[in-house]
């Protein structure tokens, strides 16, 4: 939800820090701001909006000094969107300073008792309360320093938070801590750089130190020494970083969003590689061997996920029952964890989740897990909270994706899944030359988006046609039903058009009550075993005046007299096509919201990473 940033060691911090506040601006953009400590001065800096404003504001303050500092953009939980609640947070009487990612849950009862005991509180914010507890608890002249009033606040407060806490009166420790929320440290020599996420560390480090819940780490620049909120000694885990710089460069795009679509080929080649043992018939996943017993003999598969991950995870449902025929479903992640969900035994839950820190998710696994679930991750980003707490999983290995607005990673999901689904399928009943024709046509979806790639002219064309219209449906069956809803949102999220995806029989039953003159509703269409059944939706929606924009397969001419405008995809196997079908409704989305004026990879209102609840 937000991203966090801090340097301590022998360099300037403000450059440092602002690149970081760059690379991490994804994860939330109300606002930013930057504390550094000069000798043993405290000074901090802040804006409204983007980073450049904040860059802006440090020109005309003639920048910060220091080789200690934090910085941080915003996503809004607890109070509006302005400069005072912008952090950094600081108290006033000691010289603190911190930033934090997360949400403290027991804030209002905490400032109340601090309240009372003469504090006076500037924000609106739970992060400015958990900084006045630090300081009422720090007392260096009774041995309660800086690390000590951390723990002994972090004692005190429920929720999550990842944060970074620093002192005018110890200019050379920094205080890190986590719960809930991600947080690295990367190692540099005589220094480190502290993150939400590698995106921020990678050009300044290449291993990281990463912290379990409840862990908290004082960070001087000859060292470091982590431990417990109860002041117990951690061994600290350190890990490789995984991500290079170009990975998350913009190239030669305009936007993330763009670029990660027309990665997708590239990106599902090096998902597939080394996975595929087509003389075996087999699928190599290296992460699930140890549980290959129990996921053969597993009863029931239960996937969890939200957004964009929930549709790929729905369409990870059919291909269990479908290749694996195994019970599956999918379930809202917040809905799952709270409606008291019953786990038999031999159960299976599978998290998908592309950054791998979605609360909801998270939450949803630690229930199953809880009711003895075997659990497994498919997650994206490696090293993230998800993976850590999984038995098991398998990594989309398909790179950073910067762009709210997410494309690569559904179409990895969707791939990751598929072999998952023909891993637990040839070990029960499919055969190896089933399962190997599925194998050479999914090694064929690259090259089939790179087709498809090839149309995106025409597709800004047609979007412009529609652009205007405010109301839009997605509709689509079987596979292709997740898909529509998965079209909808992309267009939702980031041009700001209010669309519908749902199945599309499910339009007679109210839905076509808003079909008027005109309105655009995109079918997909691609001829799969309910071709027939679409194409008399078509024609519902059509004889209401809608207008048909249809997502359907190569040579098909029939649908030509039915849609107003076709896009067109090659032919795929009816089980893989939402991964080849999504594309053309994700270059919709994006021409829309390009058409529309709107800021593609940073849209209103949202983040990468809900990592609240
Ligand atoms: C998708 O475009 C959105 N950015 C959002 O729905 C996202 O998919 C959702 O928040 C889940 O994120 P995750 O995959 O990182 O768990």
């Amino acid at each position: 939800m937000c991203g966090i940033v801090a340097y301590i060691g022998n360099k300037q911090a403000q450059p440092l820090l602002l690149e970081g506040l760059k690379r991490l601006e994804y994860r939330g953009y109300d606002s930013s701001g930057i504390a550094t400590i000069d000798g043993s001065s405290l000074k901090i800096a802040k804006a409204v909006g983007r980073v450049a404003n904040l860059e802006a504001e440090l020109d005309s303050l003639g920048g910060l000094q220091g080789s200690i500092g934090i910085a941080h953009t915003r996503w809004a939980t607890h109070g509006s969107v302005n400069k005072l609640n912008a952090h950094p947070h600081r108290d006033r009487d000691h010289g603190i300073s911190l930033i934090h990612n997360g949400i403290i849950e027991n804030y209002a009862s905490i400032r109340t008792l601090l309240e009372a005991k003469g504090h006076v509180f500037e924000t609106e914010t739970d992060t400015e309360v958990l900084g006045m507890l630090i300081s009422h608890l720090y007392d260096p002249d009774n041995g309660v320093d800086l690390e000590k009033a951390v723990q002994g606040a972090l004692r005190e407060i429920r929720g999550a938070y990842a944060i970074a806490v620093i002192c005018q009166q110890e200019p050379d420790v920094m205080v890190c801590a986590r719960k809930g929320s991600p947080l690295l440290i990367g190692i540099g020599s005589g220094e480190y750089i502290v993150a939400s996420d590698p995106s921020a560390i990678i050009s300044h480090a290449s291993t990281a130190i990463t912290l379990d819940d409840y862990s908290v780490a004082r960070l001087t620049r000859d060292g470091f020494r982590t431990t417990t909120v109860d002041n117990v000694e951690l061994s600290p885990k350190v890990m490789q970083l995984e991500m290079d710089l170009e990975e998350i460069e913009l190239g030669d795009f305009e936007h993330y969003m763009l670029k990660e679509i027309y990665e997708q080929p590239d990106a599902l080649r090096r998902c597939l590689k080394g996975r595929l043992d087509k003389n075996e018939g087999k699928v190599v996943l290296g992460g699930l061997n140890t549980f290959a017993k129990e996921l053969v003999k597993s009863r029931r598969v239960i996937l969890t996920a939200q957004g964009t991950a929930l549709h790929s995870a729905m369409i990870g449902e059919y291909l269990l029952e479908d290749l694996a025929k195994i019970p599956a479903e999918c379930e809202y992640a917040s809905e799952f964890r709270y409606r008291n969900p019953l786990i038999e035994d031999r159960s299976v839950v599978v998290a998908v989740s592309q950054s791998g820190e979605t609360a909801d998710t998270l939450a949803a696994l630690h229930e199953a897990k809880d009711r003895g679930a075997l659990s497994l991750g498919v997650i994206n980003v490696v090293g993230s909270t998800i993976p850590r707490e999984t038995d098991a999983g398998v990594y989309l290995r398909v790179g950073p994706e910067i762009g709210v607005a997410s494309t690569k990673a559904f179409t990895g999901q969707v791939a990751v899944l598929t072999m998952i689904s023909l891993f637990m399928a040839r070990r029960r009943m499919m055969s190896p030359e089933a399962s190997a024709r599925l194998m050479n046509e999914l090694e064929r979806v690259p090259d089939m988006i790179e087709q498809v790639l090839e149309t995106d002219k025409r597709i800004a064309e047609i979007t412009a046609k529609y652009v205007h219209r405010d109301n839009w449906l997605f509709l689509g069956r079987g596979y292709n039903y997740p898909t529509a809803m998965e079209g909808a949102l992309k267009l939702k999220e980031i041009s700001y058009i209010h669309a519908e995806g749902m199945p599309a029989a499910e339009m007679k039953h109210g839905p076509i009550a808003l079909i008027d003159e005109g309105m655009p509703v995109v079918f997909i269409a691609n001829q799969g075993n309910q071709y027939d059944k679409v194409l008399s939706n078509i024609e519902e929606v059509r004889a209401r005046g809608g207008h048909v924009i249809a997502v359907a397969t190569e040579g098909d001419k029939q649908i030509e007299s039915l849609a107003e405008d076709v896009l067109y995809v090659p032919a795929v196997e009816e089980c893989l096509s939402p991964m080849v079908t999504v594309v053309p409704l994700q270059l919709l989305a994006y021409h829309a919201a390009l058409l529309r004026g709107h800021d593609v990879d940073k849209p209103r209102n949202l983040a990468k990473s809900v990592t609240v609840e």
